[in-house]
């Protein structure tokens, strides 16, 4: 197949291009190269390509930023994506769009399932469902991922940040009312190249297996030892961090429609985990 990437310096991406490489004829763009908010240069390159479909890992992702620069997180997450489905239409294939559990309130206490209505509680999240609706209004044929807690070697993260503080202090606090499944990038990757292949148009779910969920504190003490550091993780309330952007409290993803359509098992979060960790200590030892 031949796949056109957006986004290609994103996490998710650094783990999403190798893989399909193995079986597609994959092109990525950085946004120096394709800025997705600039639809004349998205459609050069999508006309001269010719690509079976487009995936799109371009993102506003900062949630904190997003607070107070809001049109720039709508410019790309919205009106950038809303380019790529009017460029898509055009040619008759499938956009790819990765979203997130941030659409969500989490106020349902249960993992929402695709079938449910978002309804975000801050910028990030009310610009990402702004992409969503473009897809949904201007394409019959679309995937919409939307994954939670993304970890990856090609980004800083959660998991790196906890490893790093953990290497140079005795202790680290960590909230443990924020509850959600984090998503190895490899999971989400694998998940992505599965949808693309089965044409089963609609909006899935991929994260990593949690079982109803895991709280930060849960997922950052599970990376210290994992690591082999000693460092104490203590729990505390999210009032201790205040941030700009609100977060829901419980945003578990519910993966089951996922599973029975593509045919198969998310990994369990600690699996996942372990890898990242062993390429990560072999990386510094290299
Ligand atoms: N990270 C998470 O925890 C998380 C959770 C849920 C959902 N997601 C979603 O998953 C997807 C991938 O996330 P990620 O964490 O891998 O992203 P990321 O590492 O933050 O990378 C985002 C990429 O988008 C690029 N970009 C920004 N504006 C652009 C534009 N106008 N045109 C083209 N490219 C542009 C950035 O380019 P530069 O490198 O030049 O800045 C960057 O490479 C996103 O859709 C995100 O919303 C992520």
């Amino acid at each position: 197949m031949k796949i056109i990437i957006t986004g290609s310096n994103s996490m998710l991406a650094q783990d999403l291009i190798p893989l399909l490489k193995k079986d597609h004829e994959v092109k990525s763009f950085s946004r120096q190269e394709l800025d997705i908010t600039k639809k004349d240069i998205a459609a050069k390159i999508i006309k001269s390509n010719e690509p079976e479909v487009v995936i799109n890992c371009a993102a506003f992702t900062n949630v904190d930023k997003a607070e107070k620069e809001r049109d720039k997180a709508f410019l790309v997450n919205g009106t950038g994506v809303q380019n790529l489905a009017l460029l898509c239409a055009d040619a008759g294939i499938p956009l790819c769009h990765i979203s997130t559990d941030y659409v969500f309130d989490g106020k349902k206490k249960k993992p929402y399932t695709p079938f449910d209505n978002p309804s975000p509680i801050n910028a990030y999240g009310e610009s990402k469902l702004a992409g969503e609706k473009y897809v949904q209004w201007i394409l019959n044929k679309f995937y919409i991922v939307r994954t939670s807690w993304l970890y990856g070697r090609g980004g800083s993260n959660f998991v790196s940040m906890i490893l790093k503080m953990a290497k140079e202090r005795s202790e680290i606090r960590v909230v443990k009312d924020q509850i959600n499944s984090p998503t190895s990038a490899m999971t989400l990757a694998n998940g992505i190249k599965h949808l693309i292949k089965s044409g089963a148009y609609g909006i899935y779910h991929i994260t990593d297996s949690t079982e109803g969920g895991i709280s930060r504190f849960d997922f950052a003490k599970k990376a210290v030892l994992l690591a082999g550091l000693k460092t104490k993780i203590i729990p505390v309330s999210s009032n201790e961090f205040p941030a700009p952007a609100k977060r829901p409290a419980y945003s578990v993803l519910d993966t089951t429609m996922t599973e029975l359509v593509l045919k198969i098992s998310l990994p369990d979060w600690g699996s996942g985990l372990k890898q990242f960790i062993k390429a990560n200590n072999k990386k510094q030892r290299c």
